[in-house]
């Protein structure tokens, strides 16, 4: 499926400006969210990246500015894992509207134990999906205030052989951390179906976009010296998996096309043309078991209780 705006085609490496909009990379620092930040960047627009570690943002903001001239990047302390202190991180971007939040930050573990955030989440269904989904929640005043914002969440591949057990949401039997994160994943793309939902039932002007960004490897990303180089060695062992996967900087196309792109839509779903692994962003069709919305209304409805969100007539009190 691809879009049916008769617009020009759009072009990765010819993006459109948008000088005077304000956009938010979560986890801008690293991988997908650096690449996002670097692209947008370019388009002239203000791009806040928001990092745990500042010293890391710092470091990729000046990378940024290296690569763009002129860019306007700066960084905001974000620490999707502790959700008190998201507030904070929103009121410290000091700004009065957002054009659109990227939710790219993303934890995956592979080690056997379990492990939880400091409010007592399982980790990556705490960073990923509640981190991001409160994130919203308090951005909502920010996002509303812009002409027509975006929310687009960064989900997975990997959520496609997933299913929710509702009943264990934090992965507390039978741990297994690639099952947990691919469930992390999946409650995210959930979330962004169910927010658009929300958002229309409400009469928003925000639009809530799914992404995903295929295979990324570090291995086929072009060097950003210091915090990712790649050696010569590592280039040629990557090579045969660049015939089925990609590197980050274009793990980050289905992103950047989510943000600027007028032809795309609240509640779609987008990512790259190969097999949805590689390749071009592209519209895909919303895969069958995320077009549950009972299920998405099950679990924004437990994403409440978790954060601690107020509910109101529209299922959120901050949504409008
Ligand atoms: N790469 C792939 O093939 C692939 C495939 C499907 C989906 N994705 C998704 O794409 C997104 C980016 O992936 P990636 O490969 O670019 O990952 P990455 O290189 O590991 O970068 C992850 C980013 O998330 C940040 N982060 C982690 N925990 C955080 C927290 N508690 N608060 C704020 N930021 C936090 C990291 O910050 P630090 O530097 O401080 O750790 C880093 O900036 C993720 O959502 C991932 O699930 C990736």
């Amino acid at each position: 499926m691809s879009s049916t705006s008769s617009a020009p085609p759009w072009k990765v490496r010819r993006l459109p400006a948008a000088d005077g909009r304000v956009f938010l990379v979560t986890g801008g620092n690293a991988g997908i969210g650096y690449f996002a930040a670097e692209q947008l960047s370019a388009t002239g627009a203000t791009v806040v990246l928001g990092c745990r570690d500042l010293a890391r943002a710092e470091v990729a903001t000046a990378s940024i500015r290296a690569r763009v001239p002129g860019a306007r990047v700066r960084t905001v302390r974000l620490d999707l894992a502790d959700l008190s202190s998201l507030d904070a991180a929103v009121e410290s971007l000091g700004e009065r509207h957002l054009d659109a939040v990227v939710h790219n930050a993303g934890v995956a573990l592979d080690a056997s134990r379990r492990q939880v955030t400091g409010d007592g989440h399982e980790l990556m269904f705490g960073t990923n999906h509640l981190g991001h989904f409160a994130l919203t929640r308090s951005l909502m005043p920010l996002l509303s205030a812009a002409p027509a914002a975006r929310v687009v969440t960064v989900g997975s591949f990997a959520a496609k052989s997933e299913r929710l057990d509702l009943d264990d949401l934090q992965s507390r039997r039978d741990y297994r951390p690639k099952r947990a994160y691919g469930r992390s994943k999946l409650a995210q793309m959930y979330f962004g179906f169910e927010l658009e939902r929300r958002l229309r039932a409400a009469g928003s002007t925000v639009a809530s976009v799914v992404v995903h960004p295929g295979g990324a490897l570090d291995s086929l990303t072009p060097s950003r010296p210091p915090f990712h180089v790649r050696t010569a060695g590592a280039r040629w062992g990557a090579a045969p998996a660049a015939v089925l996967l990609q590197g980050k900087h274009a793990g980050a196309w289905p992103v950047v096309r989510a943000v600027l792109d007028p032809a795309v839509r609240g509640g779609e779903l987008w990512g790259p043309r190969v097999f949805g692994l590689r390749g071009e962003p592209r519209r895909e069709p919303v895969w069958n078991h995320l077009a549950e919305p009972s299920v998405a209304a099950r679990l924004w409805d437990a994403s409440c209780g978790l954060t601690g969100a107020g509910l109101n007539a529209t299922g959120w009190g901050a949504v409008r």
